[in-house]
């Protein structure tokens, strides 16, 4: 009876432990917007990993509104959030909220997207933003066999909203295997668009990447082909495969993609999208979460990259995941198999 009784004391003690752990602590989770898939799955997975962890969460998205992301972040500051982690809409944008975070000893974690020009970043967790444009490059070079073959290939490439620090990895990640082709001449970017700013798309938005991609394609009216078009993530591929489908009636190129959403895995089924790169927005949620409980409990945080992150101000210490090559070759078991999705979304 003694020991049952200790026994049962342990385990009280144990229980009441943990839940003091997380108990009155409040965690802000700002995110974009809920236009594209991944803000929402990113949301509902720190969500609900941080109140499984015993957290109280304040979600908000932002409509891709600054100011309105701007007032939110606020708000979670003043309304006793311990920890803001943000994924902003424009990584500059933000810098009043965040000085007033400093000052509330309120610590800060970008989510995905690197906070710019501030030293009240604390931490950053996003996926290894330039292994995703190299992998789309490498895709590239791969499938056209560039080292071999005579060539030369017509290459169209879109990149991502100047605003989100990531596009530029992404972009350089891919221009970094590809450029040396351009230059030499086996790769043709006929509507001479190759530079960043040429080829950008403000808010990632699918319309906007559709009508520059429709611009581009009046030089292929000559019915000439386009052998792959490079495209930062999903919704811009989704663009440009909309521009193609009105536009274009060459053989279907090589199109690049990222994310793994669910319309694009249907179009890379389909045969319409070549590849994309899955990024588990489980493993990243969980790391964030992970960092979120060492913050608080004074632990040493978890980063393995502490040069990579210059926000122009300091260099940001980072958790960098690891993004996996998807193709509807392996979607089923990336994607399928590890429950990502379910049979029903992708159909
Ligand atoms: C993310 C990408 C996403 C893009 C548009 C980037 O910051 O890293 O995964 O496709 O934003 O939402």
């Amino acid at each position: 009876m003694k020991k049952f009784l200790s026994i049962l004391l342990c385990l009280l003690m144990v229980m009441s432990c943990a839940s003091v752990v997380a108990e009155g602590q409040k965690v802000g989770v700002s995110m974009p917007t809920k236009d594209l898939q991944r803000w929402n799955q990113d949301g509902e997975n720190m969500k609900n990993l941080l109140e499984e962890a015993g957290y109280e969460v304040d979600l908000q998205f932002a409509s891709n509104d600054v100011q309105q992301q701007l007032n939110q972040v606020t708000n979670m500051i003043n309304s006793g959030c311990q920890v803001v982690v943000i994924s902003a809409i424009e990584g500059s944008s933000l810098g009043s909220a965040l000085d007033l975070a400093k000052e509330k000893g309120v610590k800060v974690i970008a989510y995905d997207r690197l906070l710019m020009q501030s030293d009240a970043v604390d931490y950053y967790a996003t996926f290894d933003n330039y292994k995703v444009g190299t992998v789309q490059g490498t895709y590239i070079k791969e499938k056209l066999d560039l080292d071999n073959a005579e060539g030369p290939f017509a290459l169209e490439i879109t990149a991502g909203d100047p605003g989100d620090n990531n596009a530029l990895y992404f972009y350089s990640g891919a221009m970094d295997v590809l450029k040396p082709y351009i230059d030499a001449g086996k790769l043709v970017v006929k509507s001479g668009q190759i530079e960043f700013n040429d080829v950008a798309t403000p808010t990632w938005k699918t319309e906007v990447a559709q009508n520059r991609a429709t611009t581009v394609l009046a030089n292929y009216a000559d019915g000439s082909n386009i052998d792959a078009w490079l495209c930062s993530n999903d919704s811009t591929a989704l663009g440009v495969i909309n521009a193609l489908e009105d536009n274009y009636d060459g053989e279907w190129p090589i199109i690049t993609g990222q994310d793994c959403d669910k319309s694009n895995v249907k179009k890379m089924i389909e045969g319409k999208q070549s590849m994309s790169v899955f990024k588990d927005t489980r493993t990243l949620a969980a790391q964030v979460v992970k960092m979120v409980g060492q913050i608080l409990s004074g632990a040493e945080v978890d980063v393995n990259d502490t040069t990579t992150y210059d926000n122009g101000v300091k260099v940001v210490p980072s958790f960098l995941c690891e993004p996996v090559f998807g193709s509807a070759d392996n979607y089923m078991e990336l994607l399928i198999d590890s429950g990502y999705y379910t049979l029903e979304d992708i159909q």
